[in-house]
């Protein structure tokens, strides 16, 4: 059987808290197959001024880990730069937030011939390769021009936007093109393919075959949705561990009189969290049954504090969370309580069991693996309410959810109060549809059928 090599940037790092769906995602699914993990090893060399950060390799289990460091242009102008000011804000729908500097495109393509030279090294010829997310768009034609000829594919953990938005990048035709040294393209969502679809054929001139596979450049890819999962046996287990049990106890006795409504995210842009807030203080406005009862708990990750933008977001949210708790909290109770601090993930399984409501309310994501985490949580008999904004990729599927638009703060406040008030058998209804959907296409699912797809496309 082949080897599976998996590339993304960001590992999974058993000594550091989870950073993110995706080494999440890959993490768990890897364990399954075994194979070779190669991505940044999270470090700032500062000794590897020409580029060539040194390659580490560790074990994981059945995975081999293979990392390399980045020098500090190389992180400012790759990372920082091309993927999180650049593709980031406009694959989230942000052109507001794009930085272009001319600087960053540099380093993204010097990072990617080096990923590219350091990976060819440790390849076997029958490797399937698979690489993951915005970082690495233009590895595989990297990887071609090395002369690589194994099966490549490729998957977009965040959402792809409108042809029209995407022709704002100005190296956008580059980008693009090189999508077509892949064999498969996987995207989380219909809407996403769509996208896709178009922008080749109507930017880039390529010409639509049977089973969503597009030819130009002397070339042909398949793009198709693959809709991300979790783990869910694991994440089952994770909440029978003490920490999950005790953390379930200590809320649910903190807030035996209250009715909490949860949120967890990385402190980023595209999460919703200002919307969130102020959705939660509109419900204080309308609804004052809910004053001295309801408390939005919500838990932002320190994520990419040196980008401006997170920066700004932050200050916005310290101001927002101050104001609604200086409005209307009282001697004895906070409607908000914010913690801009990462919380271990096994505690995760905890909170969600312990909230009355769920609230995923970003303004675009890929998909947003916390929905179904907090499904997954709840108790059967007496299970909470997801809240889900329409815009996170997780609405194709989770249609039973309440979905709302976090940009309408008035009716995003209707939906959370129809939720604390959701009779029994409603709320049980609703988990059942979602936990099966969760279940059936889970992390599992979503690696096979990958993999089988890029298996049968022709190389
Ligand atoms: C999202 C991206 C991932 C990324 C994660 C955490 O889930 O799709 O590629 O790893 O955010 O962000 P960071 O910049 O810390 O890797």
């Amino acid at each position: 059987m082949s080897r599976l090599v998996v590339v993304s940037n960001r590992l999974a790092d058993p000594r550091k808290p989870a950073a993110g769906g995706l080494a999440v995602a890959l993490g768990e699914s890897l364990q399954r197959t075994g194979g070779l993990w190669f991505g940044w090893s999270g470090n700032i060399a500062d000794n590897t001024a020409d580029g060539e950060g040194h390659l580490h390799t560790r074990s994981s289990g059945k995975v081999t880990l293979a990392t390399v460091d980045l020098n500090q242009n190389d992180y400012e102008t790759y990372y920082e730069g091309y993927a999180n000011s650049v593709l980031w804000p406009v694959f989230h729908y942000r052109l507001d937030l794009a930085d272009f500097n001319t600087r960053y495109l540099a380093g993204y393509r010097r990072v990617n011939q080096l990923f590219a030279r350091k990976l060819k090294a440790l390849l076997r010829d029958d490797d399937i390769i698979w690489v993951h997310d915005y970082h690495l768009i233009p590895l595989a034609a990297e990887l071609r021009a090395l002369g690589c000829r194994q099966r490549i594919g490729f998957f977009l953990h965040i959402p792809l936007p409108p042809a029209l938005m995407l022709a704002a990048i100005p190296q956008h035709e580059w980008l693009m093109r090189s999508l077509f040294s892949y064999d498969l393209v996987g995207l989380q969502s219909e809407a996403d393919v769509s996208h896709c679809i178009r922008y080749m054929t109507t930017e880039a001139g390529a010409e639509l075959l049977a089973d969503q596979r597009l030819r130009a450049h002397n070339a042909t890819v398949q793009v198709r949705a693959f809709p991300i999962g979790i783990d869910v046996q694991e994440f089952r287990r994770l909440g029978q561990s003490q920490d999950a049990l005790d953390t379930y106890e200590s809320v649910r006795r903190e807030y035996s009189r209250r009715q909490l409504l949860l949120g967890i995210d990385r402190l980023d842009y595209s999460k919703g969290i200002p919307q969130r807030v102020r959705a939660f203080s509109e419900l204080l406005e309308r609804y004052p049954d809910n004053e001295h009862s309801a408390t939005l708990l919500m838990i932002a990750s320190p994520s990419r504090d040196s980008v401006h933008a997170y920066a700004d977001l932050r200050h916005e949210l310290e101001g927002l969370c101050g104001a609604i708790n200086g409005n209307f909290g009282d001697l004895d109770w906070m409607p908000v309580r914010y913690i801009h601090r990462t919380v271990a993930r096994r505690r995760v399984p905890g909170l969600c069991r312990a909230s009355r409501v769920g609230l995923v309310t970003p303004l675009r994501d890929g998909m947003n693996l916390v929905a179904k985490e907090y499904v997954v949580a709840q108790d059967p008999d007496d299970p909470g309410v997801l809240v889900l904004s329409r815009f996170a990729g997780a609405a194709e599927q989770l249609k039973d959810a309440l979905l709302v638009n976090p940009y309408d703060t008035q009716g995003m406040a209707e939906s959370i109060q129809a939720a604390l008030h959701m009779p029994l058998e409603e709320r049980q209804r609703r988990h059942r549809a979602l936990l099966e959907n969760i279940t059936r296409f889970d992390v599992h699912w979503w690696r096979e059928s990958f993999l089988a797809a890029l298996g049968a496309s022709s190389p």
